[in-house]
């Protein structure tokens, strides 16, 4: 499927590992020119050349940590007229919720919060004005179905939900779209490293694992591109009618209708 968007230019924060890099790839196979984004400068160099070869899209990488002003703003300088903006970032530590220092809170809401909503107020006048615009912002299911010791996450993400709403509504007849996409598990760094943080204790990590994704109905982790394919789509021309919505992929996790 073309998915209408062929030399369009993205961003995407936090892309150099997981899902973050899975919407990039996605993106430059459907043709657009993609500014990346991750701490690791060598290891973000690795992904941009691996995206540019097996899509030929012109890949523009910039290190630094996304919670610096300084660093979205040189996002900015590399990509100064975004058509996609893919807003993610690192989630918080799990933490028991009687232990959470107000620091901590602080940083998960600085990170999952202010961090993506200084990046969606910088883009939409102009996306507004050039008359097109799909932002897709990385939440979590748990924003939906909470879950213990990760509560920070769940709120300052449940934040970002309502506090966008109301502005995809206000775009949507720019052709401007505001979306999130709530992942369940998906088969990346992160969970990989949560489940040998929670496996070290009590038993071990592969056991750990597949007990985890018996519980899924689909029987397994999510696969990254899984992911990717759905962030391609919501940033398609395609999906221009779709905004102000919350897309859960979670293998079925969730089990409500709605
Ligand atoms: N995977 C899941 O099952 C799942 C489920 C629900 C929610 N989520 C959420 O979805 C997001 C992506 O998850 P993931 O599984 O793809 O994580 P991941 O595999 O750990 O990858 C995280 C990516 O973000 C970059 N990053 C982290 N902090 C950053 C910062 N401050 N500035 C710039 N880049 C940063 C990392 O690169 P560097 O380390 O080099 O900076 C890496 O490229 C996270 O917020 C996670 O909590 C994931």
């Amino acid at each position: 499927m073309d998915l209408g968007i062929r030399g369009r230019k993205a961003i995407v924060c936090a892309s150099s590992r997981g899902l973050g890099k899975a919407c990039a790839t996605a993106l430059a196979e459907a043709g657009c020119a993609v500014t990346i984004n991750g701490r690791d400068a060598a290891r973000l160099a690795e992904t941009a050349a691996e995206i540019r070869a097996a899509t030929g899209a012109s890949i523009i990488a910039v290190a630094g940590d996304l919670d610096d002003p300084a660093v979205r703003d040189a996002l900015f300088a590399a990509c100064a007229e975004p058509d996609i903006l893919v807003n993610n970032n690192g989630g918080p530590p799990p933490k028991p919720f009687a232990e959470l220092t107000r620091e901590a809170i602080l940083a998960g809401l600085e990170a999952n919060l202010m961090t993506p909503l200084a990046l969606v107020q910088r883009v939409l006048p102009g996306m507004a004005a050039r008359g097109f615009g799909r932002i897709v912002n990385i939440t979590s299911s748990s924003v939906r179905a909470p879950i213990a010791g990760l509560d920070v996450s769940s709120g300052a993400r449940a934040g970002l939900t309502a506090f966008v709403a109301a502005s995809a509504r206000a775009y949507a007849k720019d052709n401007v779209t505001i979306n999130s996409i709530q992942p369940g598990a998906f088969d990346t760094d992160r969970i990989r490293v949560t489940l040998a943080r929670a496996a070290a204790s009590r038993e071990d990590a592969a056991a750990l694992r597949a007990r985890r994704e018996a519980a899924i109905p689909a029987g397994r982790f999510g696969r990254p591109e899984e992911f990717g394919a759905l962030c391609a789509f919501l940033a398609s021309a395609q999906a221009g009618y779709l905004t102000g919505q919350n897309i859960l992929i979670d293998g079925g996790a969730f089990p409500g209708a709605f």
